[in-house]
């Protein structure tokens, strides 16, 4: 059965689909004064009745210069399950998006697995990646370019039950070969590594570790804090970046990377709506980045300090984050794709019904994953270079 499933999935992404998304404009303005009985609750991820047909709601022309508004977003794949949820990387070389599925299969336990994919970007076609590497790459959910390389991405692993650690891997997408780079912090196995970025000097990644695997039943109890990780690659020696979140989630930088910021998804215990407690964060956080030497001998460390409120999101979470080359912050949410100005303020939202859990710029088209959809967003901005 979980075959045939595949299979006919696999038919409906060789398609190179085409549909295109309302592209109406709306204003935040209209949201205003609401009135007594319409206001809705933290759970309700539906669109807001006053963007109903909108592609997308402004709250300053500003968005305009970034989201090529006159182009509907358009569906550049779909499935009939949710094969697009987390990960994505662009890798211009191959003309290839790496993506993974959401949980499938049985997620009451640690059969549940999830899915390795690429998007040929210039045909449309989706591939499934060999079953066998995404059980030894278990519970894939974050992954980001290799630097130095054109072919390899940094993937993070979640991990399986008690047996099979989190990890930071290496994954070649040409030879499909992997390895892993750092599976513990000193002896202690991380939660459910869940996104990653590279600093500028190439060599320090910094990851989110949240315990989204225990809630979801497929990892074991935390062994540790809820904290932000920078590993050095060179050194192998990883320290603890931050921490102060309920559960922190996609990382990113700014274009001259001093500022760092890390997502807080604390509103969903990972168990779905029941989950949801709207006094936690749904929250971008924003750090100066820290790079002083330490002491004279002491090598360059790269660290995330002063952090402050950023965003909160219009509805749901926001999950992975990216940045274009202005510095104007993109991240997934319940609404779609959320846009803020380097300074906070709001700009508007890409209107994606189902909302976007990650995505990834591809040159100046926002690909956007939306579980069942992959949608392409048309920008007048590229996305920011990455090292
Ligand atoms: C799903 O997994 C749980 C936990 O392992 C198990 O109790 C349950 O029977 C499984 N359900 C099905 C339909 O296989």
């Amino acid at each position: 059965m979980g075959l045939l499933v595949v299979i006919v999935a696999l038919a409906l992404c060789a398609a190179w689909a085409q549909a295109a998304l309302p592209n109406g404009i709306c204003s935040y303005s209209s949201l205003a004064v609401l009135g007594p009985g319409s206001m809705r609750a933290a759970n309700n991820f539906s669109p807001l009745s006053q963007f109903k047909g909108c592609g997308y709601a402004v709250a300053d022309n500003a968005f305009l210069g970034l989201v090529d508004t006159s182009a509907a977003p358009r569906v550049a794949a779909e499935a009939s399950y949710a094969f697009a949820h987390e990960a994505p990387v662009y890798l211009p070389a191959l003309k290839q998006i790496f993506f993974v599925s959401n949980r499938l299969g049985n997620t009451s336990g640690v059969t549940q697995f999830i899915e390795l994919n690429t998007l040929d970007i210039s045909t449309g076609t989706v591939t499934k990646l060999p079953e066998t590497l995404g059980n030894s790459l278990a519970m894939s959910n974050g992954a980001t370019n290799l630097p130095g390389t054109d072919d390899s991405i940094a993937l993070l692993t979640q991990g399986k039950g008690d047996w099979q650690p989190g990890a930071v891997n290496k994954l070649n997408l040409k030879t499909l070969k992997h390895e892993v780079l750092l599976d513990n912090y000193l002896g202690r196995q991380f939660n459910s590594p869940n996104d990653i970025a590279f600093f500028k000097d190439g060599r320090t990644l910094f990851f989110t570790d949240p315990p989204y695997g225990f809630a979801q039943n497929f990892k074991l109890q935390p062994q540790l804090g809820n904290y932000v990780y920078a590993y050095d690659t060179v050194s192998k020696i990883v320290s603890v970046a931050a921490d102060g979140f309920v559960k922190p989630n996609g990382v990113a930088f700014s274009p001259d990377y001093k500022t760092a910021y890390v997502t807080d998804t604390g509103m969903a215990d990972g168990t779905g709506p029941s989950g949801f407690n709207p006094a936690n964060p749904q929250t971008i956080y924003a750090f100066d980045m820290e790079t002083a030497k330490s002491g004279k001998s002491g090598s360059f460390f790269p660290t995330l300090r002063n952090r402050r409120t950023f965003a909160v999101a219009e509805t749901g979470l926001p999950d992975g984050i990216r940045l274009d080359v202005q510095g104007n912050v993109y991240t997934g949410t319940g609404a779609g794709v959320e846009v803020f100005a380097p300074s906070g303020k709001r700009l508007g939202t890409v209107l994606i019904e189902g909302g976007v859990a990650n995505l990834v710029f591809a040159d100046k088209v926002l690909y956007a994953l939306n579980e069942k959809r992959i949608i392409a967003v048309q920008m007048r901005v590229p996305g920011a270079k990455l090292p």
